[in-house]
């Protein structure tokens, strides 16, 4: 389980972010990746109720990512944390698969709630660098959420959101939406498969000039 949300993880990076280069750069460098990975370990030991471990295993990975997830955010695999300092998901946080969070964004409480005090985010939201999302409600499936906003209220599927407070100012279709993701995912793909044919192509014709 551990192991596929990793691979997911690095799907996700992969996918969204086009200077990403290959699945073990990604492994080996984004902060994002090594963050929720730490996160999950940390997610077990608050699950066994060893929760001090947790929050030692947490703040580690604060300390080296400048991530800080709570233990007990519930997170998916297929999330991306794009450059990652800054954030903040706090304790009752639910993010889920294919969500793509940029710096300094924090999914906290107003401070005025009990219990559940922190936003659930479905699947394939954007939330960009340095937005608030403060409250118990949902952002919606596919929301887009604009850099510097701060989100107050429950936010419906495919809106974008803008500004502090944070107000509507587009909704669109989930078609329109699902044709322009597959349309990025196919480029991204050829993108990559045709750096690997020029680096084919490169060896090649280095071999072929050595061996004259
Ligand atoms: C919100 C965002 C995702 C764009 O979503 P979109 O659905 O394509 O929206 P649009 O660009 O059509 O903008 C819609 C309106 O919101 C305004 N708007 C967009 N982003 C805004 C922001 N961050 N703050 C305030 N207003 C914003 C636009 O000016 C536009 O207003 P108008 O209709 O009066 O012209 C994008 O603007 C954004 O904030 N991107 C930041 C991504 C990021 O964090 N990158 C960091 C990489 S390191």
């Amino acid at each position: 389980m551990w192991f596929q949300n990793l691979r997911a993880d690095i799907r996700a990076a992969r996918v969204n972010d086009p200077a990403a280069r290959n699945s073990f750069e990604i492994w080996l460098t984004y902060a994002g990746v090594h963050a929720l990975a730490w996160h999950r370990v940390a997610y077990f030991f608050h699950k066994i109720r060893l929760k001090l471990l947790a929050r030692i295993v947490s703040q580690l990975a604060r300390f080296f990512t400048g991530i800080e997830i709570h233990p007990a955010a519930k997170i998916e695999g297929g999330v991306f944390i794009d450059h990652g300092m800054g954030v903040v998901i706090g304790e009752t946080a639910e993010v889920h698969r294919g969500v793509v969070i940029y710096q300094g964004v924090t999914l906290g409480g107003t401070g005025k709630e009990r219990g559940k005090r922190h936003p659930t985010i479905m699947e394939d939201v954007v939330i960009s660098s340095g937005a608030k999302v403060l409250g118990g409600f949902t952002v919606g499936k596919g929301a887009k959420i604009g850099a510097g906003a701060v989100v107050l209220k429950e936010v419906p599927p495919y809106a974008t959101v803008v500004g502090i407070p944070g107000r509507i100012v587009r909704i669109r279709t989930p078609e329109s939406e699902d044709a322009t993701h597959a349309n990025m995912v196919a480029a991204m793909a050829l993108s990559h498969e045709a750096k690997e044919a020029a680096a084919i192509e490169a060896a090649r014709a280095a071999e072929e000039e050595r061996s004259k």
